[in-house]
């Protein structure tokens, strides 16, 4: 395959929680949008849902395009063949089932034609495992992680599978690029890639505090939200070692390590709240209360990070 081609053309399989944020969110940046699912009652909650999101992108000044007219601008359909015929990129952000993935993959290399990149959103199935669902198209499959919301978080990681051609990683690059994110190069397809595996090790230790009863649930968020996570946000762990000092890092190291939690299975934490029924926002709680929709919750969280992108925004241009 070429590494010469532009990706306008832009087919996304999957219009869940993440599918409906990209097609808002490459229409924003200029490409040309089709957005698929197999459910026909899918496609029109993601276009329900696009118009409220980008109203209230509308709202915090992150674009002017109006919502009616980003709905008009994106093709919706459960006609995948046809969907994807036309597309210079499928970005497919079904459910996570590697069955699933690798039947779809299987579909979608001979629906496109060969210039045609094939990435998958998974949060965490090995690409090289995806493309074994494809084997005649694997050079031109490649991993383009995002964060959800799609919409603001920055960084994407683009993960090459053992097969992966270079020309397919440097198109993912570019197109991520042209869609104003920072690219993350994942050079080994390693299962939770970089952000997974550091968010499930963050997860895992603060579940064994609160497990041993070192600290409480709340106390034990509140010190990763306002402290750790608010640096974070300025500078990273490796610039944090440089400030510090590597040696004293190193001493804690050895220190700590020994005492962290190298469990190899969820904590029964998550057993004890799910067969209560609080399994989060959805049923009205889950580690905290909510007397709000979740939908209210979502746009909550989603006003604090446009609040903190334009704080750091301004930050860096001074
Ligand atoms: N939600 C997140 O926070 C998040 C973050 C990063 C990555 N991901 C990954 O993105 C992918 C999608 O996650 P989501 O949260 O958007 O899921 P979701 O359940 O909200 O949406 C998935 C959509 O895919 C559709 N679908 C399933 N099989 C299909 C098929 N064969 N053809 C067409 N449509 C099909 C479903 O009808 C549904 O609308 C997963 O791989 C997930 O791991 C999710």
């Amino acid at each position: 395959m070429t590494d010469t081609i532009t990706d306008e053309r832009i087919a996304v399989v999957g219009a869940g929680d993440m599918g409906h944020g990209f097609a808002l969110h490459f229409t924003h940046c200029g490409k040309d949008v089709t957005l698929i699912d197999h459910r026909e009652s899918n496609v029109d909650r993601a276009r329900e849902r696009i118009r409220e999101v980008v109203a209230f992108h509308v709202e915090e000044g992150l674009t002017s395009m109006p919502p009616d007219e980003v709905v008009d601008r994106i093709t919706f359909t459960t006609d995948r063949p046809a969907g994807v015929a036309e597309a210079d990129l499928v970005l497919e952000t079904v459910t996570e089932d590697l069955g699933v993935k690798q039947e779809l993959f299987d579909d979608l290399a001979a629906e496109t034609g060969e210039e045609t990149l094939l990435t998958s959103n998974t949060s965490g199935l090995p690409i090289t495992d995806i493309a074994a669902g494809a084997p005649e198209a694997a050079e031109r499959i490649v991993g383009c992680h995002w964060w959800y919301p799609p919409y603001l978080l920055e960084p994407v990681e683009v993960i090459r599978g053992e097969e992966t051609a270079e020309a397919a990683m440097a198109r993912m690059e570019r197109f991520v690029e042209s869609v104003d994110r920072e690219p993350v190069v994942v050079e080994r397809d390693v299962p939770g890639f970089v952000w997974n595996r550091v968010q499930s090790a963050v997860v895992r230790e603060c579940m064994h505090l609160a497990e041993e009863g070192v600290a409480s649930i709340e106390d034990i968020n509140t010190a990763i939200r306002d402290g750790y996570a608010r640096r974070t946000a300025v500078i990273g762990p490796f610039e944090t070692m440089d400030v510090a000092g590597l040696a004293l890092f190193q001493t804690v190291a050895g220190d700590l390590f020994p005492h962290l939690s190298d469990a190899d299975e969820p904590s029964r934490l998550f057993d004890e709240y799910l067969d209560r029924g609080r399994g989060g926002i959805e049923d009205g709680a889950g580690f905290f209360e909510y007397d709000r929709p979740a939908s209210e919750v979502t746009r909550t969280r989603d006003e604090g990070l446009a609040a903190l992108q334009r704080t750091i925004d301004d930050f860096r241009e001074e």
